[in-house]
C-alpha cells in the first residue's frame, strides 16, 4: 500500500459553522418562533401552516449562554475558525431600536473567540428575520434592503473592530429556493416572480452592505475590511451527454444557481468567495426537468437527508470558481448521519479533492465543516445529525463524536494521509 499526505497551504483556515437560530435558543422575536406563528396566524395566512409544518425550536443548544464552553471544544478540536451569524431580531427587536444588552453580547462572545487566537467569519443574515420585518412582507418589499443596510452599519460600528471576515447573506439562492419556490421554509412561499424579487433585493442588500461595511471600517477604525456573502453551490451532472437540451439545460442550472448572485452584484463587491456545498444536482434520465438527488440515486451512498455523496463535486466546483481569481474559502461542507465511520470518510473524501482543487488553481483557503453541534435542522428539526459533537437535549451536555478528533487530527497536521 501506498502512502501519501495531502498538505494545505500554511495558515489553512480549519473551521466549524453554526447560524445563531439553529444553535442560540430563545431567539424569541424571529420569523421562525413558535410565539410569532401563534401571534400572527390572523394577520399572516402562512402562520398557521408554519404551526403545523415548522418544528419548534426550543432551546436549541443553548449556545447563546453556553458559548464558552462550545469555544473550548473548538480549540480541543484544533479549529483555528469559527463562523457563526448574529440575530438580527435580538439587536433590533423593534423597528430602528437597538438592543445595547445584545449587541454588548456579541462583542463579549467576539473577544473571547479573539482572546482564544480564533479567525472569526461573521454572518448577519442567516434565514431569519426580526418580526417586524416578516411583518412588512420581509425581503419580499424592497424596503428590507434600507432595514438590513441600517443594520449593518450599526454592527459594523460596534464590532467592526473584531471581526476578520464579513458575509453579509448566507446562501440567497437556497433561502430563495426553499422559502419562496418550495414553499417548505418560513415564509412557506411557492411563487416565481415573489422569488426573483426577493433574489434581486438580496442581491441589492450584499451590494449596499458591500459597501458599508467597507466605509465604516476605514474611517472609524482605520482598518480594511474583508467581505462576501456564503454561495450554495452544487455540481450539476445530466444523464444523457449527446443530448443538446440536457446540455443546455445543465450549463444554464449551473449559471443561475452557481454564479447567479455574482452577476447580480458585480466581480467589484466580494473580496472572497465562500462557498457552501453538499451535494450534485443530477438531471432525471427522461425529460428536461431537473431533480433533486433523491430520485435516480442507482443505489450509491446517500446521506440521512438524502443528498448524494458525491465528493468531486466539489472539485469541479471549486475549478471552476477559480477564474474569478479571488481567495476561496469553504463556509460549509457537512453530512447528516448516525454513522461516524461515514461521517469521517465524507470529511476525508471531499478534503481529497479539495486538495486536488488547489492543485488545480483554486485558491482555497479555509475549510468549515458544518456543524459544529448537533442542532436545528429547519424545517427537519432535531432529526438529521450534521454536528461533530452531540448535544443532549435534556442535559445540554455536549459530547466529542469520533468524527470530531478524526477532523482534529487533520487540522493540526495541516493536511491528510491518503492510501492506496
Ligand atoms: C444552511 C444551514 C443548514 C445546512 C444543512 C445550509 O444550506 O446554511 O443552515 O443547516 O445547509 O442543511
Amino acid at each position: 500500500m501506498i502512502k501519501k499526505f495531502l498538505q494545505f497551504p500554511d495558515n489553512f483556515l480549519w473551521g466549524t459553522a453554526t447560524s445563531s437560530h439553529q444553535v442560540e435558543g430563545d431567539c424569541g422575536n424571529n420569523d421562525w418562533s413558535p410565539s410569532f406563528f401563534v401571534k400572527h396566524k390572523n394577520k399572516l395566512p402562512w402562520c398557521s401552516q408554519a404551526l403545523e409544518k415548522i418544528p419548534p425550536v426550543g432551546q436549541a443548544c443553548d449556545h447563546y449562554r453556553r458559548y464558552p464552553e462550545d469555544f473550548t471544544l473548538l480549540q480541543k478540536i484544533n479549529n483555528n475558525a469559527y463562523r457563526f451569524s448574529l440575530e438580527w431580531a435580538r439587536i433590533e427587536p423593534r423597528k430602528g431600536e437597538w438592543d445595547r444588552e445584545a449587541i454588548a453580547h456579541y462583542r463579549v462572545m467576539l473577544l473571547d473567540l479573539k482572546k482564544r487566537n480564533i479567525k472569526i467569519f461573521l454572518t448577519l443574515h442567516h434565514f431569519t428575520n426580526p418580526d417586524w420585518l416578516a411583518l412588512e412582507g420581509g425581503w419580499a418589499k424592497r424596503k428590507a434592503v434600507k432595514y438590513f443596510c441600517r443594520y449593518t452599519h450599526f454592527v459594523a460600528e460596534e464590532l467592526g473592530d473584531l471581526v476578520d471576515y464579513w458575509l453579509t447573506i448566507n446562501e440567497p439562492s437556497g433561502y430563495v429556493y426553499c422559502s419562496y419556490l418550495k414553499g417548505f421554509w418560513v415564509p412557506l412561499q411557492k411563487n416565481f416572480f415573489q422569488g426573483l424579487k426577493v433574489f434581486c433585493h438580496l442581491a441589492k442588500a450584499h451590494r449596499r452592505a458591500y459597501k458599508i461595511i467597507h466605509q465604516t471600517i476605514k474611517s472609524k477604525f482605520q482598518r480594511t475590511a474583508t467581505v462576501g456573502f456564503a454561495n450554495d453551490v452544487q455540481a450539476y451532472t445530466n444523464y444523457i451527454k449527446h443530448r443538446l437540451l440536457n446540455q443546455l439545460q445543465v450549463y444554464f442550472s449551473y449559471k443561475i444557481s452557481n454564479h447567479g448572485f455574482y452577476l447580480l452584484t458585480g466581480k467589484k463587491t466580494h473580496d472572497f468567495l465562500a462557498i457552501n456545498y453538499y451535494f450534485p444536482v443530477r438531471l432525471k434520465r427522461r425529460g428536461p426537468s431537473t431533480s433533486q438527488t433523491t430520485v435516480e440515486n442507482e443505489g450509491r451512498r446517500i446521506t440521512e437527508t438524502n443528498w448524494l455523496i458525491h465528493p468531486h463535486g466539489i472539485y469541479e466546483v471549486l475549478v471552476d470558481l477559480a477564474v474569478y481569481k479571488k481567495p476561496i474559502y469553504i463556509t460549509e461542507n457537512g453530512i447528516a448521519t448516525d454513522d461516524e465511520d461515514l461521517r469521517k470518510r465524507f470529511i476525508h473524501e471531499h478534503l481529497e479533492e479539495v486538495y486536488y482543487a488547489t492543485g488545480a488553481g483554486a485558491d482555497v483557503r479555509g475549510y468549515f465543516y458544518w456543524s459544529l453541534l448537533d442542532n436545528y435542522e429547519w424545517a427537519e428539526g432535531y432529526r438529521p445529525k450534521f454536528g461533530l459533537i452531540s448535544v443532549d437535549s435534556r442535559t445540554q451536555a455536549r459530547q466529542l463524536k469520533p468524527s470530531a478528533l478524526f477532523y482534529a487530527e487533520i487540522a493540526k497536521a495541516n493536511g491528510l494521509w491518503l492510501d492506496y
